[in-house]
């Protein structure tokens, strides 16, 4: 049986990304973040996944105005790293697991969740940044990717309880695969940050402290968020933490607390990261 081991959530901001690729993650202004990812390394590359579930956003690269799905699972063989403006990231392409990635949408959308099916898609910051700080540089990502890219970007987005629900069908999907895999879920954005007009630069570390807590613990009462609390306490990108909660929703109902870092800033962004394995 296939099943889902443990979950990652992490920020995913672009200058992350950037340190990483020019080797300047020992710099007196990254070295207090990267500092607090290098257990986690080591915890991924001595776990070694079968698979990783990630869960991020598309912002605004390989969709646009044009198309706005929800919830879209990726079920290609690979994805490449999109070019946002400036080249694409020196990163290996990611591929895909098709065969799994199938199997959960069939599961999950004859379980009521009308997911998007992609089979072409390339990927941003939100699925890469996450890939190189729990796996580092290497010539190529050391296990298949599964993509599922839910919608922040455009009002509306989903409800808090429906993405921890749609975690909840994720497990139940992984869990009849017929197949001896262990599989990782990856939950990605946040936390607290606003990059645009008049609150530009806002951090929250009272909201984003106690949104760790719930995560962890009492992943109902994050569930229960509104959208609009996300947005006056943690900013209006601070909604990228709903993705947290379909990684919640994939592990155990209690799980063991591995790992929490928390680093203020990393560009605009409070970066909040836990590692969590099911019980
Ligand atoms: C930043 C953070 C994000 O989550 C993102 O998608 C883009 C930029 C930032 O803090 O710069
Ligand atoms: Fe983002």
């Amino acid at each position: 049986m296939a099943d889902i081991v443990a979950g990652i959530a992490t920020s995913h901001v672009p200058a992350i990304g950037v340190a990483i690729d020019q080797g300047r993650t020992g710099e007196t202004y990254w070295q207090p973040l990267f500092a607090g990812f290098e257990a986690s390394r080591q915890w991924m590359a001595d776990l070694k996944p079968d698979v990783a579930i990630v869960v991020y956003n598309d912002h605004a690269t390989a969709f646009s105005m044009d198309v706005i799905p929800t919830f879209a699972l990726g079920c290609a063989a690979e994805y490449k790293p999109a070019d946002e403006g400036w080249g694409a990231r020196p990163v290996p392409v990611v591929q895909g697991h098709p065969e799994l990635a199938w199997h959960i949408a069939q599961s999950v959308i004859l379980d009521e969740f009308d997911l998007t099916i992609v089979n072409r898609m390339e990927v941003d910051h939100g699925l890469t940044v996450p890939l190189s700080l729990l796996f580092g540089q290497p010539e190529a990502w050391p296990c298949p990717v599964i993509p599922l890219a839910v919608n922040v970007v455009q009002y509306p987005p989903p409800t808090g309880n429906r993405c921890l629900a749609l975690g909840r069908a994720i497990r139940r999907a992984v869990q009849s695969f017929d197949r001896d895999l262990k599989v990782v879920i990856f939950g990605t954005g946040g936390m607290s940050h606003q990059l645009q007009g008049q609150r530009a630069g806002l951090i929250n570390q009272d909201f984003d402290t106690r949104f760790l807590d719930l995560i962890v613990s009492d992943p109902a009462a994050a569930a229960a968020i509104p959208h609009v609390d996300y947005l006056r306490e943690a900013g209006s990108e601070g909604i990228e933490l709903v993705m947290w909660l379909v990684m919640r929703g994939a592990l155990s109902p209690t799980v063991r607390q591995v790992h929490r870092h928390y680093h203020v800033p990393a560009s605009n962004t409070a970066v909040g990261h836990l590692i969590l394995e099911s019980q």
